[in-house]
Parts: structure tokens; sequence; C-alpha cells
């Protein structure tokens, strides 16, 4: 299918499951490309919040409208009862569901729980590293380390400092996209997932990976944050020496991908090692490259983009197959024992790309 049919495939999905999902989520991904109800407990529940506001903004549509508007609640909920909110992905959480309401709809209650939520990360923000950290207790000197994929929170920190005029947020954003810049990317362009401190010394001791192949490779949806969070992070800083690093990235990440332009799950694999490939990572850069043409328009990094779209829209939903996703082959971590099928960011990121691709002049929610 095209771009067009795709939106509207995408929709037509949103539509059969509005029902069943609307006093919960799926779950983080599929198993046999049917996702489950679940609640609003892991770092993925955002995802499918962005993709009723998407379909809202495609549609219209009212039925739509009073679910992500009752979603967007759960969220405030989530936050009320402090519900698995203690990592740094309160980004991925809330920028789609409370920053979007309000971007969207102007709800003065999304707003203040966009405010909250961003309350949160500053908790996990170290200034004694310059970095937030990912996981675990604050005081635990093993927990030391920030991840790449880190990058997609931090807007919900700049939005913060525009909307509440308060410096704290925007500084604690500007400090941890430095240390990103100077300690989880190589020589080579190619991304760390993971990257310690001792937190003694407050020295940078290794990269290391959690979801990637090895320490030394690339893992797929690793080097994609690193593309769309590098591109955010200059949409709001305008700081020209961002631009390196985000053509680094993103050549390392073209260059790798095989002959039909949807990579492998570790950038390491190439046609023949009958490994997955991870759509959701094409999904995932496919945006950033896009983000990154409103400010810099780059002519070969837009033609790779256009490729890897069509190719996830040609070949990779699940158009004819049971099943309630929109983008199968999304895998979630290899190395944890998943399969390849289709996951909530997969299906969120495909269609924002759809619409970036469609309206180049869409508002984004990040
Ligand atoms: N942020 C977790 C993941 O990409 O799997």
């Amino acid at each position: 299918m095209n771009i067009h049919q795709a939106r509207e495939f995408t929709i037509k999905r949103v539509k059969e499951t509005l029902d069943y999902f609307y006093d919960c989520f799926p779950s983080e991904q599929s198993e046999n490309y049917i996702y489950k109800k679940f609640k609003n407990v892991s770092w993925t529940t955002g995802f499918y919040e962005g993709l009723l506001w998407l379909a809202y903004e495609w549609t219209g549509n009212e039925s739509i409208f009073k679910s992500a508007k009752h979603h967007s609640r759960l969220f405030g909920k989530r936050l009320d009862e402090n519900i698995e909110l203690d990592h740094h992905d309160m980004g991925f959480l809330f920028t789609l569901s409370s920053v979007a309401d309000y971007k969207i709809t102007g709800d003065e209650t999304a707003k203040k729980d966009g405010i909250r939520a961003a309350d949160k990360l500053m908790a996990r923000y170290r200034p004694d590293v310059k970095f937030i950290q990912a996981w675990g207790d604050m005081k635990d000197p093993k927990s030391c380390r920030f991840i790449v994929d880190c990058l997609l929170n931090i807007p919900l920190l700049f939005w913060a400092g525009e909307i509440t005029g308060d410096t704290k947020y925007r500084d604690a954003a500007v400090n941890h996209m430095n240390t990103a810049v100077k300690y989880i990317i190589r020589p080579d362009f190619s991304t760390h997932h993971t990257f310690f401190f001792d937190p003694k010394t407050k020295l940078p001791l290794r990269g290391e990976t959690h979801q990637g192949y090895s320490d030394t490779s690339a893992w797929a949806r690793g080097q994609a944050w690193a593309v769309y969070g590098l591109a955010l992070c200059y949409a709001y800083t305008r700081d020209e020496g961002l631009l390196e690093y985000f053509d680094g990235v993103t050549e390392y990440f073209i260059s790798h991908l095989p002959k039909n332009y949807v990579p492998y799950w570790d950038l390491i694999f190439t046609d023949g090692s009958g490994e997955e490939r991870d759509t959701s990572a094409a999904a995932v850069a496919v945006c950033g490259i896009l983000e990154m043409e409103k400010h810099r328009p780059r002519g070969d990094f837009k033609a790779a983009a256009d490729k890897m779209l069509c190719a996830l829209c040609e070949a990779y939903t699940t158009e004819g197959m049971d099943s309630n996703g929109i983008l199968k082959e999304g895998m979630y971590s290899k190395k944890h024992g998943h399969k390849s099928e289709c996951n909530t960011w997969g299906d969120y990121f495909f269609a924002e790309a759809l619409m970036r691709a469609e309206n180049p002049e869409w508002k984004k929610y990040w």
C-alpha cells in the first residue's frame, strides 16, 4: 500500500479497537499479532494515546476524541496515584498524552499534568553528573547511568520550560543533551545504548548495551532514538553544534540499512544473517529525519526516509492478518527473549511518520 492507504488502514485499525481499549491500553507488544488489554503501568502506554490523537487529527471523529480525552484523564490518575513512575520514561508517557492533549485542545488540566510529569522527570536529574538517571534507585551506585532513549524524554522538559518560564527544566535538558552527545556517540557515530558514570568520582566509566547485540555494536532502535532525539534537541535549542552529530548518527543508520531499507534489530546484522528486523527503529528514524528536514533540508536523508517509509507501507503492515496491531516485525528486545511482533511504539511512530510525510507542517507533540 502507499502512504495514503497506510494512513486509512491505520485509522481503520484505531476505529476497530476503540471500544475494546476504551478503559485500558494495549499491551506493550502483541502476542501472535494480537494486543491484550493492559493497565496503565508500563513505559509504553503513551503510544496508544498518541495514536488516538493522530487519528483524531486526521479524522475529527468524535468517538476517537472521547477516547483520547478519557485516556488523557487516565494519565492524570496515574500521576495522582504515582503508579510506576520512578524512571526516566516520563517523556514517552506524558508528551504523547497530557502534552498532546494540551497542544491540541488547550485543556488546562492536561497542561498541569504535563508539568507534574516534568517535575517527576526532574527528580531523576543528577546535577553531579549532569544527566537524567534512567532506572533504579537514585542512591544505588550501580544505577548511575543514562541511556540513549532518554533523548526522547527531554522534550518534556524543554516544553515545561517554555510553558512555565522556569529555566530549571531547560537547563537540565540541555545538560543531559550535552552529556549524551559527548559520551553516548562513539567516534564513528554509532551509539552506545547505555552509559555509566562513577557517582563517587563523577567520571565517565563505560558504555554498555541493554537491548543491543553487544557492547560494541549499535542497537538499531537506540541509533534511531539518537537520530530523532537529536533532531528534537535541535528544534528546541537551535544549537548548530548538534548538526554534525545528527548528520553522523543518521549517516551511520542509513549506511547500515539492508537492501530493503528496513533495519535488522542490531545494525551489526546484514542480509543473509537470518536475524529479525526492527520495523519500529525504521519508523522512529523516519520521524527524526522528517523533523530535521523542516529546519535543515538535506535531500539524501529525505530520500532514505522516503524509502524506509515506503518499505514499511508496502511490506510491513498487518493488513490482511488476524491482528489488532498496525506495524509488524518490530523487535522489543531479542536479548530478553521477545519475538518479532507488533509493538505499541512501532505503531505510534509509523503513524507519526505517515502524518509527517503527508503534512510536513504538522505540529509535533514532542
Ligand atoms: N525505550 C525502550 C525501548 O526502546 O525498548
